[in-house]
């Protein structure tokens, strides 16, 4: 049986309200409209013959140029500058360069001075937005709106492609179980149908409907596969994941994305079940090519094809060459093993040419399928148009808010009153317009600080911002350290302990206090792994002396990971998780504190109590219980073992009530899709948007099935007691699992439960069977 998850397709409904939304009106629905402009769809014989036409021509060098992408540490082998490679033909992608003027420059001695005028691949992280921030992947994930992530990587892929690059690494899809991992930022969260879902969501963002689309880029999904898993959430660890976790968990985000039909894929760096991912034949020919149908070319991740020696795989660097190519990694990213290898392993007879030649082909049938041929550059003439397009900034704004979490609102603290006459700002980062715009930006422009997001929306109030304390990475990143940068220092303690001072007295003289805390953008993202997610520096200190003061307190977290704050969820009224949202991030906390707009995120991932928890997620397995106790179920005895929220939690201003759980049959055959419906009510005072989330479980079967698991969703707008009908099928797609004793895709005759609501622990429940 073949893999193929039936994807969330962005309704016309969540479509029509993205367009409606003041922001984003003509902009989205116009990027929406290019968008469905058909792509210059080249049929594939066309695209067979041009391959092996060039092909023939190519010398071994030249082949093994379209296998090398440079990046700023990599000249030739015999030092050679990035312009002379690619005039020898010996450089078929070049990494990291903004610069457009200087890719101009290397894409012109590409397809002008170079033998044979394959143009260059130019590859940059184009991760949530190239001149305009959008909130970080975590917190679009928050949004459950594929049509608004769709949207967004539609407007960086015009923004980068206009700057002369044309391809990114995204969409990151790994999925995150463990908040120690820092790359958890940089994906969907822990669950693999949401997570499906905005892995599509961005691949057609990014692609448009297929290669070649105008204005956009090639994406390139990644880390494959099972990075997330990394032990002990430590980044580039060892993943150990047995397969029926990896097929029902791992994989489905990735087969959505070739589903979607990205054009490459990056291969991970770390061992997978000790072989690591860009070296493993399995994975990469058995997995990706075979079972998910994946027709595009593999990139390593930056150098991982010369790390194959260093992870005691490969016997040295000539052994790591050959190690890559035969597992079917095409191109080897940033570095030069296969441009310093390659050749000698042809020459000497220990590579046939036909591997090189198939993996050559991949990579030239994807140049021409984006029309790179035909159009090579950037649109140097309309690049500042583009970039500063306010539609674009604009957009970015409705995306932050749409994306942020509201974790806990008592007496309705929130939204403030907008005559407020005094607010005390407190927090390390309140005032900063970089941190707030999270990692993987690439440009300079300036984002909107909380503290100018306040001030924009109360220019008569009196805002008062005190620090209040630090927080600093223990150590810096590790490329900062090879570059003799050592970890910024903290605050020393007599100045942490003023500002403490400072901004209780802030506090006690404020009619309300907004106190930001979390993270700063450099403690989640690659090399951002933590061992603990208390609050970092004095904050947690900080928070408690402000607190102490009586004075309301709104708490926004400004973070990529979720964070240890019992404390906070007992005695701070209001909380909202705000992620690292982008350009416009100060005004859009601003929206939402002041009820300009109504949070409507929901949690992507389930929220721990403590760090001990790691791995939590909500789709476990049922463990041993006494049939009459139901809870002889502990996991911890120190703790519950429950969250601390749950997975698609997140409040409102307004209330929803769901009823009425229809099934139009009680039992299907696993060929019959079942029809579900459920009714959702505003019951609240103002209008607000809920996402309706689907949940099954099997009760029995071949396997131990987890106790919940998202099938359905949709976020829906509704007016003060407005009430709508929602509908959902399941059908095979949804039903079927990997199971480990048929070693293949099953759906198997059994009782299901299924729950509609909230979030993953909605109690609206109906039962259905499956018949054979
Ligand atoms: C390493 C990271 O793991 C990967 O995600 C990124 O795309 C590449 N470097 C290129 O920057």
């Amino acid at each position: 049986m073949s893999y193929s998850p039936r994807i969330f397709v962005p309704s016309n409904r969540a479509l029509s309200f993205v367009c409606a939304s003041v922001f984003s009106l003509f902009l989205l629905c116009g990027i929406t409209a290019a968008q469905q402009t058909p792509a210059a769809a080249i049929r594939d014989a066309e695209v067979n013959q041009r391959v092996e036409s060039l092909l023939q021509q190519m010398t071994l060098d030249e082949k093994i140029g379209q296998l090398t992408q440079v990046g700023p540490w990599t000249p030739g082998p015999n030092g050679e500058k990035w312009d002379e490679l690619i005039r020898k033909g010996e450089a078929g992608s070049i990494l990291w360069t903004a610069d457009s003027t200087e890719i101009q420059k290397l894409q012109q001695i590409a397809v002008t001075q170079s033998r044979l005028k394959i143009p260059l691949l130019v590859g940059f992280d184009v991760i949530h937005g190239y001149k305009n921030a959008f909130p970080v992947p975590l917190a679009m994930a928050s949004s459950w709106d594929p049509a608004l992530v769709e949207q967004a990587q539609a407007i960086a892929a015009r923004e980068a492609s206009v700057s002369g690059v044309n391809w990114t690494f995204g969409p990151m899809v790994d999925i995150a179980r463990d908040p120690r991992w820092g790359r958890i930022v940089e994906g969907a969260g822990e669950d693999p149908y949401l997570g499906a879902a905005m892995a599509r969501a961005q691949v057609l963002g990014f692609q448009g409907p297929a290669l070649g689309t105008p204005h956009h880029v090639l994406a390139s999904v990644k880390h494959f596969a099972g990075y997330g898993a990394a032990e002990g959430g430590r980044d580039y660890d060892a993943s150990y994941i047995p397969e029926v976790l990896f097929r029902n968990v791992y994989l489905p985000p990735f087969a959505a994305a070739v589903d979607a039909g990205v054009g490459t894929v990056m291969s991970a760096y770390m061992d997978l079940n000790d072989v690591p991912a860009s070296g493993n034949r399995w994975l990469l020919r058995d997995v990706l090519r075979r079972d998910l149908g994946f027709r595009g070319f593999v990139i390593s991740d930056a150098s991982a094809v010369g790390s194959l020696a260093a992870h005691g795989f490969a016997r040295d660097p000539e052994d790591a060459a050959y190690r890559g190519l035969i597992a079917g990694t095409n191109m080897d990213m940033a570095s030069d093993t296969y441009l310093k290898n390659a050749a000698r392993l042809v020459d000497e007879g220990k590579l046939p040419v036909a591997v090189i030649d198939q993996l050559v082909r991949e990579v030239l049938a994807v140049k021409i399928r984006m029309g790179l041929f035909e159009n090579p550059y950037g649109d140097p003439a309309n690049k500042d148009k583009v970039l500063n397009d306010p539609a674009h900034r604009a957009a970015t704004r409705v995306a932050a808010q749409r994306s942020m979490v509201l974790l806990r609102n008592e007496n309705h603290l929130l939204p403030l009153s907008k005559s407020l006459a005094s607010i005390a700002l407190i927090g390390p980062v309140a005032d900063s317009s970089e941190e707030i715009k999270g990692g993987w930006t690439v440009d300079e422009s300036k984002a909107v600080s909380v503290l100018e997001g306040l001030r924009n929306k109360l220019p008569n109030a009196k805002i008062n911002f005190v620090r209040g304390g630090d927080m600093q990475r223990a150590y810096p990143m590790p490329w900062d350290a090879q570059a003799g940068k050592k970890a910024t220092p903290m605050m020393p303690e007599a100045e942490l302990k003023r500002e403490v001072e400072k901004a209780v007295s802030a506090a006690q003289r404020a009619a309300a206090v907004v106190m930001v805390l979390g993270e700063r953008a450099s403690m989640s993202g690659e090399a951002a792994s933590v061992s603990s997610l208390a609050l970092k520096g004095n904050q947690q200190q900080l928070l408690e002396a402000v607190v102490a003061t009586g004075k309301p307190v709104v708490l926004v977290l400004l973070n990529g990971r979720p964070l240890e704050i019992n404390w906070a969820a007992d005695h701070v009224p209001a909380i909202l998780e705000a992620w690292l949202p982008g350009t416009e991030g100060g005004d859009a906390i601003a929206d939402i504190l002041f009820g300009d707009a109504n949070p409507g995120g929901k949690l992507p991932v389930s929220w721990p109590r403590a760090t001990g928890q790691a791995p939590t997620y909500y789709n476990h397995n049922l463990t041993q219980s006494h049939e009459d106790d139901p809870h002889f179920t502990s996991r911890y005895a120190d703790q519950p073992s429950s969250p601390l929220y749950p997975f698609g939690y997140g409040l409102s201003y307004t209330a929803f009530a769901f009823s009425n759980l229809q099934l139009d049959r009680k039992s299907i055959r696993p060929d019959q899709i079942l029809q579900l419906s459920v009714d959702v009510e505003n019951t609240g005072k103002v209008a607000g948007d809920e996402v309706v989330q689907l949940y099954i479980h099997q009760r029995a079967g071949s396997a131990s099935r987890p106790v919940r698991q998202l099938k359905g969703f949709e976020r829906v707008a509704l007016a003060a007691g407005e009430k709508k009908t929602v509908h959902f099928s399941l059908g095979k797609d949804e039903l079927k699992f990997w199971s480990p004793e048929a070693k293949d895709w099953v759906v198997e005759p059994e009782a299901f439960d299924v729950w509609a609501g909230g979030d993953s622990q909605a109690p609206l429940h109906a039962e259905f069977s499956v018949t054979p």
